[in-house]
């Protein structure tokens, strides 16, 4: 199939914008929209190197690292500001490996952790969690496990550093599945750690893969020998070889065996050992993505099921970033296409405030050229400039009335005060604070009876972005507090009356709306969240909310 693919390209580009059915199934099909998730310092970045480095997208290593040099600077905002620019190319990496088109959204997961790192999960079809070895399962690795389970995204597992002294591998999957509640399939299992790692046994194949360390190079490729009985194995490293046996005897009758339907489920990962920084065994994990990660799913919407396959285009924003100039205040709306076939200049409506746009000038994301991608597919993202019409959870399409559900707002755990040190600006602090909370960079809640609002953020560098940003393009000089509120619960009720009671019975500034006009309960304490659930038996507490 791929070999016709130039020649339908250009007929197309020639004759209509019409596009057939088959043409869009096909595009459907060859696409992938990964996220890799991982405690900071387990391998990300270098991690997404390599995929880049294997797939051809880049020559050679050392060219996505550019952002490491941010992570020192722990609070200094100036320094994120810097790295803006290179955030939003490297935000969405597309790039073709073996007849497919692959989109890795990148899930921030330093200390600019953010709502952002949980929303770009909504936008992908699977995920990859990579975890360091010697660790084990890490804080933000369980937090982000959560997320993707609420949309049961299928995970595959790499379990990076086996050229250190690591954990014993068995303890590190009975940790997976103790502490993340998801069944682990070995699929490649080492064979001795730090010094003394020789490779990895490939249980679905029977080949051992022999580690060698790597190169920068995108070519290499590693020896394979085929078969656990191999004498050339026994040769090469007696020792090992038999506690491989043992180790793999043990595997089979105490792991999963690999199952595609419970993967597909988000029930069982299978898991991958090896070594990012060496390539060693990151086109395992690539392979794997292509043959056993989901193409783009359908996406529920309001008022039903949408297909990628569909032919006429939408899609949903599920992230939105300023751009760098601050007196133009652009910013770039990403957009996940959930069917049909986006192409440049094409008209397209925006559902909420009932519009119909005309998007000329388009972000696309090719990891391998600065060439603009003219088209793009179910899975793929683009970006589309915008002066603040555009908001998280925004829908676009040809026409039908479709608003995609699922893309969540987060009960933040850091709160904040905010109070600004000149009177007369009060206007733009409140301008300010509307559109960097539409914009999703941190929440705002007005309390109820009055006094300073309150920002709430899943991260606490957030609060030092809006300061920053309220500075600089709104020229608003805000103080931020400590409060006493130490969580939020979003308030719905059926009952009418018992909301308003709610509402008058409780002093303070504990109940409060957010930016879209929801109640919302700001809790002092644990204790204090409970109590007031027990008290007011009609009313639900929510941790997310969807947008509205
Ligand atoms: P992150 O994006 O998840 O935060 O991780 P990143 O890829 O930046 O990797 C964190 C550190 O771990 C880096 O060390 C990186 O080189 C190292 N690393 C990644 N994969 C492997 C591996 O397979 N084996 C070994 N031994 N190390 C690996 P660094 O550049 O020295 O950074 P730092 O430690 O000075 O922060």
């Amino acid at each position: 199939p791929g070999a016709d693919a130039p020649e339908l390209a250009s007929a197309q580009a020639e004759t209509t914008r019409t596009v057939s059915a088959a043409q869009i199934a096909r595009e459907v099909t060859r696409r992938r929209t990964f996220g890799i998730i991982s405690h900071p310092d387990a391998g990300k970045t270098t991690l997404t190197e390599k995929l880049l480095l294997f797939s051809g997208a880049i020559q050679l290593a050392g060219t996505v690292k550019g952002r490491k040099s941010g992570r020192h600077a722990t609070s200094d905002w100036m320094e994120i500001e810097k790295q803006r620019g290179i955030s939003v190319a490297s935000s969405v990496m597309q790039f073709e490996y073996r007849d497919h088109v692959v989109n890795l959204l990148d899930t921030p997961g330093h200390q600019d952790f953010s709502e952002d790192t949980y929303r770009v999960l909504t936008a992908v079809d699977s995920a990859l969690m990579a975890i360091d070895a010697a660790k084990g399962v890490e804080e933000q690795t369980i937090k982000l496990l959560n997320v993707c389970r609420m949309r049961n995204t299928p995970i595959l597992t790499f379990m990076n550093k086996m050229d250190r002294e690591t954990r014993d591998p068995l303890e590190l999957l009975d940790e997976v599945e103790s502490v993340l509640q998801i069944e682990c399939a070995p699929v490649t299992w080492p064979i001795g750690m730090g010094k003394t790692f020789r490779g990895v046994y490939h249980l679905l194949r029977d080949e051992i893969l022999l580690f060698a360390p790597g190169s920068e190079r995108a070519d290499q490729t590693f020896e394979v020998v085929k078969g656990i009985d191999n004498p050339r194995l026994a040769e090469m490293f007696p020792l090992e070889i038999e506690q491989l046996k043992m180790e793999v005897e043990l595997v089979h009758g105490a792991s999963h065996a690999f199952d595609l339907d419970a993967y597909l489920a988000g029930k069982q990962t299978p898991v991958f050992f090896g070594s990012a920084i060496n390539n060693f065994g990151v086109r395992e994990i690539l392979d794997a993505l292509l043959e056993w990660a989901p193409a783009p799913r359908p996406r529920d919407a309001t008022v039903r099921t949408v297909e990628p396959q569909e032919t006429p285009f939408s899609g949903f924003v599920f992230k939105i970033q300023a751009n760098m100039d601050p007196a133009h205040r652009d910013r770039i709306a990403f957009l996940r296409v959930c069917s049909g076939r986006f192409e440049r200049g094409m008209k397209i409506k925006h559902l909420r405030i009932n519009r119909d746009i005309r998007v000329s000038n388009v972000v696309t994301f090719m990891a391998s050229s600065r060439e603009q991608v003219e088209e793009a597919f179910a899975g793929d993202i683009i970006g589309l400039p915008n002066h603040g019409n555009m908001q998280i959870g925004d829908s676009f399409s040809e026409g039908e009335m479709l608003q995609f559900t699922g893309i969540p707002y987060f009960a933040p755990d850091f709160f904040r005060s905010v109070r600004i040190r000149n009177p007369l600006k009060i206007k733009q602090l409140h301008k300010g604070l509307q559109q960097l909370g539409e914009e999703g960079a941190v929440q705002v809640f007005k309390p109820v009876h009055g006094g300073d609002l309150i920002l709430g953020a899943v991260g606490v560098l957030q609060f030092e972005v809006v300061a920053s940003r309220l500075l600089n393009e709104y020229g608003v000089d805000a103080v931020f507090e400590g409060t006493s509120i130490s969580s939020a619960r979003w308030i719905t009720c059926d009952d009418k009356k018992a909301l308003a009671e709610f509402e008058k019975s409780i002093a303070g500034n504990n109940i409060a709306f957010d930016a879209a006009g929801n109640m919302a309960y700001l809790a002092t304490s644990g204790v204090n969240l409970r109590h007031t659930q027990e008290r007011w038996p009609q009313l639900t507490f929510h941790a997310t909310r969807e947008h509205s």
